[in-house]
Protein backbone atom coordinates (compact mmCIF):
# COMPACT_ATOMS: atom_id res chain seq x y z
CA UNK A 1 0.00 0.00 0.00
CA UNK A 2 1.44 3.49 -0.92
CA UNK A 3 0.50 6.12 1.21
CA UNK A 4 -1.62 9.16 0.27
CA UNK A 5 -0.06 11.19 3.00
CA UNK A 6 3.64 9.81 2.10
CA UNK A 7 4.30 7.74 5.24
CA UNK A 8 4.49 3.83 4.69
CA UNK A 9 1.46 3.44 7.20
CA UNK A 10 -0.59 6.39 6.75
CA UNK A 11 -2.51 7.30 9.73
CA UNK A 12 -5.99 8.09 7.81
CA UNK A 13 -8.46 10.31 9.22
CA UNK A 14 -12.65 10.35 8.56
CA UNK A 15 -15.62 12.95 9.21
CA UNK A 16 -15.54 12.50 13.66
CA UNK A 17 -19.22 13.04 12.88
CA UNK A 18 -22.03 13.46 10.37
CA UNK A 19 -26.07 13.23 10.71
CA UNK A 20 -27.87 11.56 7.64
CA UNK A 21 -31.31 11.50 6.68
CA UNK A 22 -34.23 13.41 4.81
CA UNK A 23 -35.17 16.34 6.92
CA UNK A 24 -31.60 16.11 9.33
CA UNK A 25 -30.85 19.40 7.70
CA UNK A 26 -33.49 21.07 10.81
CA UNK A 27 -30.22 20.43 12.98
CA UNK A 28 -28.06 22.75 11.27
CA UNK A 29 -28.61 25.62 13.56
CA UNK A 30 -28.46 23.59 17.07
CA UNK A 31 -25.01 22.73 15.76
CA UNK A 32 -23.54 25.98 15.15
CA UNK A 33 -24.94 27.31 18.73
CA UNK A 34 -23.38 24.49 20.37
CA UNK A 35 -19.90 25.89 18.74
CA UNK A 36 -20.59 29.72 19.81
CA UNK A 37 -21.28 28.58 23.17
CA UNK A 38 -18.39 26.01 23.28
CA UNK A 39 -15.45 28.43 21.47
CA UNK A 40 -16.83 31.84 22.99
CA UNK A 41 -17.12 33.26 19.72
CA UNK A 42 -20.50 34.81 18.83
CA UNK A 43 -20.48 35.04 14.97
CA UNK A 44 -20.43 32.09 13.02
CA UNK A 45 -19.77 32.15 8.64
CA UNK A 46 -22.31 30.51 6.46
CA UNK A 47 -21.01 29.85 2.93
CA UNK A 48 -23.65 29.43 0.67
CA UNK A 49 -23.65 28.40 -2.87
CA UNK A 50 -24.97 30.90 -4.72
CA UNK A 51 -27.81 28.34 -6.68
CA UNK A 52 -29.67 29.44 -3.59
CA UNK A 53 -29.28 33.05 -3.69
CA UNK A 54 -33.08 33.52 -4.46
CA UNK A 55 -34.63 31.73 -1.28
CA UNK A 56 -34.89 34.34 1.50
CA UNK A 57 -35.62 32.74 4.02
CA UNK A 58 -33.18 30.23 3.75
CA UNK A 59 -30.37 32.35 5.75
CA UNK A 60 -32.76 32.28 9.07
CA UNK A 61 -33.74 28.38 8.08
CA UNK A 62 -30.35 27.33 8.45
CA UNK A 63 -29.83 29.20 12.00
CA UNK A 64 -27.79 32.42 10.99
CA UNK A 65 -28.10 34.90 13.73
CA UNK A 66 -27.25 38.39 13.63
CA UNK A 67 -23.29 39.37 13.83
CA UNK A 68 -22.66 36.26 11.61
CA UNK A 69 -21.75 36.48 7.88
CA UNK A 70 -23.55 35.20 4.86
CA UNK A 71 -21.44 35.05 1.81
CA UNK A 72 -23.06 33.52 -1.40
CA UNK A 73 -20.48 31.50 -3.62
CA UNK A 74 -19.86 32.27 -6.92
CA UNK A 75 -20.00 29.42 -8.40
CA UNK A 76 -19.64 29.83 -12.28
CA UNK A 77 -15.55 29.11 -12.10
CA UNK A 78 -14.96 26.16 -9.48
CA UNK A 79 -12.55 27.50 -6.61
CA UNK A 80 -9.37 29.85 -7.35
CA UNK A 81 -6.80 30.52 -4.89
CA UNK A 82 -7.63 34.14 -5.79
CA UNK A 83 -11.09 33.53 -4.95
CA UNK A 84 -10.29 32.22 -1.99
CA UNK A 85 -8.39 34.53 -0.91
CA UNK A 86 -10.81 37.47 -2.13
CA UNK A 87 -12.90 35.75 0.18
CA UNK A 88 -11.06 35.38 3.26
CA UNK A 89 -10.14 38.98 3.32
CA UNK A 90 -13.86 39.99 2.61
CA UNK A 91 -14.72 38.15 6.32
CA UNK A 92 -11.73 39.86 7.83
CA UNK A 93 -12.65 43.32 6.59
CA UNK A 94 -16.52 42.58 7.69
CA UNK A 95 -14.41 42.11 11.67
CA UNK A 96 -14.64 38.60 11.35
CA UNK A 97 -11.39 37.82 12.84
CA UNK A 98 -11.69 33.47 13.94
CA UNK A 99 -15.44 32.51 13.63
CA UNK A 100 -17.17 30.06 15.72
CA UNK A 101 -17.71 27.85 12.89
CA UNK A 102 -17.49 27.96 9.02
CA UNK A 103 -20.77 26.46 7.81
CA UNK A 104 -20.19 25.57 4.02
CA UNK A 105 -24.28 24.49 2.40
CA UNK A 106 -23.64 23.74 -1.73
CA UNK A 107 -21.76 21.47 -4.22
CA UNK A 108 -18.40 20.59 -4.20
CA UNK A 109 -17.25 24.48 -5.11
CA UNK A 110 -18.57 25.70 -2.16
CA UNK A 111 -17.63 22.81 -0.19
CA UNK A 112 -14.10 23.23 -0.93
CA UNK A 113 -14.00 27.03 -0.69
CA UNK A 114 -15.51 26.73 2.73
CA UNK A 115 -12.68 24.05 3.52
CA UNK A 116 -9.81 26.25 2.39
CA UNK A 117 -11.19 29.67 3.94
CA UNK A 118 -11.29 27.43 7.43
CA UNK A 119 -7.63 26.71 7.08
CA UNK A 120 -6.73 30.27 6.17
CA UNK A 121 -8.22 32.08 9.28
CA UNK A 122 -5.66 29.62 11.25
CA UNK A 123 -2.42 29.67 8.83
CA UNK A 124 -0.68 32.64 7.57
CA UNK A 125 -0.36 33.13 3.77
CA UNK A 126 -2.06 32.92 0.74
CA UNK A 127 -4.07 29.83 -0.84
CA UNK A 128 -1.69 29.13 -2.95
CA UNK A 129 1.26 28.31 -0.34
CA UNK A 130 -0.53 25.24 1.05
CA UNK A 131 -1.10 23.79 -2.36
CA UNK A 132 0.49 20.36 -1.95
CA UNK A 133 0.38 17.51 0.81
CA UNK A 134 0.65 18.08 4.57
CA UNK A 135 1.55 21.54 3.92
CA UNK A 136 -0.95 23.12 6.56
CA UNK A 137 0.81 23.57 10.03
CA UNK A 138 -2.41 24.99 12.43
CA UNK A 139 -6.02 23.36 12.78
CA UNK A 140 -8.57 25.16 10.53
CA UNK A 141 -11.83 26.96 12.03
CA UNK A 142 -14.56 24.14 13.03
CA UNK A 143 -16.55 23.45 9.82
CA UNK A 144 -19.97 21.92 9.02
CA UNK A 145 -20.38 20.82 5.45
CA UNK A 146 -23.81 20.60 4.28
CA UNK A 147 -23.86 19.08 0.46
CA UNK A 148 -26.64 19.62 -1.49
CA UNK A 149 -25.71 17.55 -4.57
CA UNK A 150 -23.96 14.26 -4.91
CA UNK A 151 -20.24 13.07 -6.35
CA UNK A 152 -17.66 14.73 -5.59
CA UNK A 153 -16.97 13.26 -2.11
CA UNK A 154 -15.42 16.94 -0.96
CA UNK A 155 -18.04 16.37 1.87
CA UNK A 156 -15.51 13.57 3.75
CA UNK A 157 -12.17 14.02 1.24
CA UNK A 158 -9.08 15.68 3.13
CA UNK A 159 -8.25 18.14 0.27
CA UNK A 160 -10.08 21.17 -1.21
CA UNK A 161 -9.30 21.86 -4.88
CA UNK A 162 -8.09 25.03 -6.09
CA UNK A 163 -7.13 26.15 -9.21
CA UNK A 164 -4.09 28.84 -9.31
CA UNK A 165 -4.18 30.76 -12.78
CA UNK A 166 -0.57 32.28 -11.83
CA UNK A 167 1.27 28.47 -11.97
CA UNK A 168 -1.52 26.56 -13.50
CA UNK A 169 -2.01 24.32 -11.00
CA UNK A 170 -4.95 22.55 -10.16
CA UNK A 171 -4.18 21.55 -6.60
CA UNK A 172 -5.99 21.07 -2.91
CA UNK A 173 -4.83 21.10 0.33
CA UNK A 174 -4.53 17.75 0.99
CA UNK A 175 -4.46 17.77 4.86
CA UNK A 176 -5.52 16.25 8.05
CA UNK A 177 -6.89 19.74 8.60
CA UNK A 178 -8.96 19.85 5.61
CA UNK A 179 -11.45 17.48 6.85
CA UNK A 180 -14.66 18.37 8.21
CA UNK A 181 -15.36 18.61 11.75
CA UNK A 182 -19.46 17.89 11.08
CA UNK A 183 -21.30 16.93 8.15
CA UNK A 184 -25.00 17.20 7.49
CA UNK A 185 -26.46 14.88 4.67
CA UNK A 186 -29.62 15.36 3.82
CA UNK A 187 -30.61 13.68 0.24
CA UNK A 188 -33.86 16.33 0.03
CA UNK A 189 -31.11 19.04 -0.77
CA UNK A 190 -30.25 17.78 -3.84
CA UNK A 191 -33.72 17.20 -5.47
CA UNK A 192 -34.00 20.64 -7.48
CA UNK A 193 -30.68 20.19 -9.04
CA UNK A 194 -30.71 19.78 -13.17
CA UNK A 195 -30.83 15.83 -13.97
CA UNK A 196 -27.08 16.51 -16.10
CA UNK A 197 -25.69 18.37 -13.75
CA UNK A 198 -26.52 15.41 -10.96
CA UNK A 199 -25.22 12.92 -13.50
CA UNK A 200 -22.26 14.92 -14.41
CA UNK A 201 -21.58 15.48 -10.43
CA UNK A 202 -22.36 11.59 -9.49
CA UNK A 203 -20.29 10.04 -11.92
CA UNK A 204 -17.18 11.96 -9.94
CA UNK A 205 -17.89 8.72 -7.48
CA UNK A 206 -18.04 6.43 -9.83
CA UNK A 207 -14.92 7.20 -11.95
CA UNK A 208 -12.94 7.96 -8.50
CA UNK A 209 -13.52 4.74 -7.19
CA UNK A 210 -12.88 3.39 -10.59
CA UNK A 211 -9.68 4.57 -11.07
CA UNK A 212 -8.63 3.52 -7.55
CA UNK A 213 -9.49 0.15 -8.35
CA UNK A 214 -7.09 0.24 -11.41
CA UNK A 215 -4.52 1.98 -9.65
CA UNK A 216 -1.08 0.58 -8.48
CA UNK A 217 -1.65 1.60 -5.05
CA UNK A 218 -5.13 -0.41 -4.20
CA UNK A 219 -5.61 -1.37 -0.76
CA UNK A 220 -7.72 -3.43 1.17
CA UNK A 221 -9.92 -0.65 2.85
CA UNK A 222 -9.89 1.20 -0.63
CA UNK A 223 -10.80 -1.34 -2.55
CA UNK A 224 -14.19 -1.97 0.09
CA UNK A 225 -14.85 1.67 -0.02
CA UNK A 226 -14.41 1.68 -4.11
CA UNK A 227 -16.66 -1.76 -4.40
CA UNK A 228 -18.87 -0.65 -2.29
CA UNK A 229 -19.57 2.79 -4.24
CA UNK A 230 -19.47 1.30 -8.15
CA UNK A 231 -22.40 -0.87 -6.46
CA UNK A 232 -24.23 2.06 -4.90
CA UNK A 233 -23.48 4.25 -8.56
CA UNK A 234 -24.98 1.05 -10.44
CA UNK A 235 -28.34 1.12 -8.22
CA UNK A 236 -28.54 4.60 -8.74
CA UNK A 237 -27.63 4.81 -12.44
CA UNK A 238 -29.23 1.63 -13.90
CA UNK A 239 -32.36 2.63 -11.55
CA UNK A 240 -35.58 4.21 -13.55
CA UNK A 241 -35.23 7.40 -12.09
CA UNK A 242 -31.41 8.42 -10.50
CA UNK A 243 -33.62 11.04 -8.67
CA UNK A 244 -35.50 9.36 -7.01
CA UNK A 245 -35.81 9.39 -3.13
CA UNK A 246 -33.43 6.51 -3.14
CA UNK A 247 -31.91 7.35 -6.31
CA UNK A 248 -30.76 10.52 -4.04
CA UNK A 249 -30.07 8.67 -0.78
CA UNK A 250 -27.68 6.01 -2.23
CA UNK A 251 -25.87 9.07 -4.44
CA UNK A 252 -25.41 10.84 -1.28
CA UNK A 253 -23.80 7.44 0.72
CA UNK A 254 -21.46 6.96 -2.52
CA UNK A 255 -20.50 10.77 -2.63
CA UNK A 256 -19.62 10.16 0.60
CA UNK A 257 -17.65 6.87 1.02
CA UNK A 258 -15.85 7.93 -2.32
CA UNK A 259 -14.28 10.52 -0.47
CA UNK A 260 -13.07 8.16 2.04
CA UNK A 261 -11.84 6.12 -0.61
CA UNK A 262 -9.41 8.89 -1.66
CA UNK A 263 -8.14 8.89 1.53
CA UNK A 264 -6.50 6.14 1.52
CA UNK A 265 -5.73 6.05 -2.36
CA UNK A 266 -5.17 7.44 -5.67
CA UNK A 267 -7.25 8.94 -8.54
CA UNK A 268 -5.45 7.57 -12.10
CA UNK A 269 -5.71 8.84 -15.62
CA UNK A 270 -9.10 10.56 -15.86
CA UNK A 271 -8.98 13.10 -13.34
CA UNK A 272 -5.47 14.94 -14.69
CA UNK A 273 -6.91 14.93 -18.15
CA UNK A 274 -10.24 16.47 -16.63
CA UNK A 275 -7.93 18.89 -14.91
CA UNK A 276 -6.31 19.91 -17.97
CA UNK A 277 -9.81 20.85 -19.67
CA UNK A 278 -10.72 22.62 -16.44
CA UNK A 279 -7.39 24.68 -16.35
CA UNK A 280 -7.57 25.65 -19.97
CA UNK A 281 -11.29 25.55 -20.94
CA UNK A 282 -13.05 26.07 -17.41
CA UNK A 283 -14.73 23.38 -17.58
CA UNK A 284 -16.67 22.40 -14.18
CA UNK A 285 -15.13 18.93 -12.88
CA UNK A 286 -18.31 16.72 -12.70
CA UNK A 287 -18.56 17.36 -16.77
CA UNK A 288 -15.12 17.84 -17.58
CA UNK A 289 -14.37 13.96 -15.88
CA UNK A 290 -17.21 12.63 -17.92
CA UNK A 291 -16.10 14.25 -21.55
CA UNK A 292 -12.52 12.97 -20.82
CA UNK A 293 -14.05 9.39 -19.36
CA UNK A 294 -15.83 9.25 -23.00
CA UNK A 295 -12.79 9.33 -24.79
CA UNK A 296 -10.68 6.53 -22.37
CA UNK A 297 -12.04 3.42 -23.70
CA UNK A 298 -8.76 2.39 -24.63
CA UNK A 299 -7.49 3.29 -20.85
CA UNK A 300 -10.97 2.24 -18.55
CA UNK A 301 -13.17 -0.18 -21.43
CA UNK A 302 -15.25 -1.47 -18.80
CA UNK A 303 -16.23 1.55 -16.83
CA UNK A 304 -16.59 3.12 -19.94
CA UNK A 305 -18.71 0.70 -21.40
CA UNK A 306 -20.82 0.66 -18.31
CA UNK A 307 -20.96 4.77 -18.49
CA UNK A 308 -22.12 4.24 -21.70
CA UNK A 309 -24.86 2.75 -20.48
CA UNK A 310 -25.57 4.77 -18.01
CA UNK A 311 -26.20 7.88 -20.20
CA UNK A 312 -28.52 5.55 -22.31
CA UNK A 313 -30.58 4.31 -19.64
CA UNK A 314 -31.07 7.91 -17.68
CA UNK A 315 -31.50 9.85 -21.10
CA UNK A 316 -28.39 12.50 -20.64
CA UNK A 317 -26.03 14.33 -22.75
CA UNK A 318 -22.59 14.44 -22.63
CA UNK A 319 -20.91 17.66 -24.95
CA UNK A 320 -19.13 16.26 -27.62
CA UNK A 321 -16.23 18.25 -29.77
CA UNK A 322 -15.56 20.66 -26.71
CA UNK A 323 -11.74 20.68 -28.32
CA UNK A 324 -11.97 19.64 -31.59
CA UNK A 325 -11.55 22.91 -32.76
CA UNK A 326 -9.03 24.24 -30.78
CA UNK A 327 -5.75 25.72 -31.81
CA UNK A 328 -2.46 22.93 -31.38
CA UNK A 329 -0.56 25.53 -28.46
CA UNK A 330 -4.43 25.35 -26.44
CA UNK A 331 -4.19 21.21 -26.50
CA UNK A 332 0.02 21.46 -25.80
CA UNK A 333 -1.49 23.45 -22.76
CA UNK A 334 -3.90 21.21 -21.20
CA UNK A 335 -1.42 18.26 -22.11
CA UNK A 336 1.05 20.33 -19.77
CA UNK A 337 -1.42 21.16 -16.86
CA UNK A 338 -2.74 17.15 -16.68
CA UNK A 339 1.13 15.72 -16.66
CA UNK A 340 1.68 17.97 -13.83
CA UNK A 341 -0.22 15.46 -11.84
CA UNK A 342 2.52 12.70 -11.19
CA UNK A 343 0.98 11.14 -8.08
CA UNK A 344 -2.40 10.08 -9.94
CA UNK A 345 -0.80 9.20 -12.99
CA UNK A 346 2.07 7.28 -11.47
CA UNK A 347 -1.08 5.49 -9.80
CA UNK A 348 -2.60 4.78 -12.73
CA UNK A 349 0.82 3.81 -14.77
CA UNK A 350 3.82 3.39 -12.97
CA UNK A 351 6.81 5.72 -12.41
CA UNK A 352 7.21 6.13 -16.08
CA UNK A 353 3.92 7.43 -17.13
CA UNK A 354 5.88 9.99 -19.57
CA UNK A 355 6.39 7.04 -21.92
CA UNK A 356 2.77 5.98 -22.36
CA UNK A 357 0.84 9.54 -21.80
CA UNK A 358 3.36 11.00 -24.38
CA UNK A 359 2.53 14.75 -26.37
CA UNK A 360 1.21 13.26 -29.17
CA UNK A 361 -0.61 10.53 -27.46
CA UNK A 362 -2.55 12.80 -25.27
CA UNK A 363 -3.06 15.39 -27.85
CA UNK A 364 -4.36 13.02 -29.71
CA UNK A 365 -7.28 12.20 -26.46
CA UNK A 366 -8.32 16.04 -26.19
CA UNK A 367 -9.23 16.20 -29.97
CA UNK A 368 -11.01 13.02 -29.72
CA UNK A 369 -12.99 15.14 -26.64
FE1 LIG B 1 -13.32 14.09 -8.63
Amino acid sequence: MIPATGSQFPNIKNVPRYVFGSGSRHSLGAMVDARRAASGKPAAVFLIDEFFSADGDLPKALGVKDGDAVRYVDVAEEPTTEAVDALLEDLRAAGITEPAAIVGVGGGTTLDTAKAVANLFTNPGRAENYQGWDLVKNPGVYKIGVPTISGTGAESSRTCVMTNHRTGLKLGMNSDYTIYDQLILDPDLSSTVSRNQYFYTGMDAYIHCVESLAGRYRNPIGDAFSGTVLNLCREVFFGDDMMSQSGREHLMVASYLGGCALATSFVGLVHPLSAGLSVVLGLHHGVANCITLNALPEFYPEAHAEFRKFIDKQGVSIPERVCADLPEEKLVEMFEAATLHEKPLTNALGPEFRQTLTRERVVGIYRRM
